[in-house]
């Protein structure tokens, strides 16, 4: 597992509260941003991008994550979400299938207004991932 060292979780909660500004969440009004760490320690952030037919809205932590993979940083060991709640949010099933095949050993920080934060392994919140026929070993 991979050890934060406080100034980086520092920056990766401060990436993921930024990137909540950006979040165009105009049809449910819950803004949430979020950011990857990557291997080599690259912040990637995202947002979730809704849209009028819905179903074709993306969360916050699927687009950090795809845009990390973008930039060819593909092992991530950490994962932000912020929400502007009193609870913390912790990443949707979707999410965590999609985060499970690039983080296997992810920990995931749920950073919000009220509580302190939340923190939970990927492997804890989604212990039995779907395993296609041709899965790449994802870290049982
Ligand atoms: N959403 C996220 O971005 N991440 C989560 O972990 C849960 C839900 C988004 C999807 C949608 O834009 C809005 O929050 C309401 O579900």
């Amino acid at each position: 597992m991979h050890r934060l060292q406080p100034h980086q979780r520092q920056a990766l909660e401060a990436a993921a509260r930024q990137a909540c500004a950006c979040a165009y969440a105009p049809y449910s009004q819950f803004p949430v941003g979020a950011a990857v760490l990557t291997e080599e320690g690259r912040i990637v952030p995202g947002c979730n991008v809704e849209n009028a037919s819905l179903g074709l809205s993306c969360c916050a932590e699927r687009t950090a994550l795809f845009s990390a993979v973008s930039q060819g940083l593909g092992k991530i060991v950490a994962l932000a979400i912020y929400t502007p709640t009193a609870g913390p949010t912790l990443p949707c099933g979707a999410c965590l299938q999609v985060l499970r095949e690039f983080a296997a050993d992810c920990l995931v920080i749920s950073v919000c207004d009220g509580e302190d934060p939340l923190e939970k392994f990927l492997k804890t919140l989604l212990p039995a991932p779907f395993r296609g026929q041709n899965s790449p070993e994802l870290g049982a």
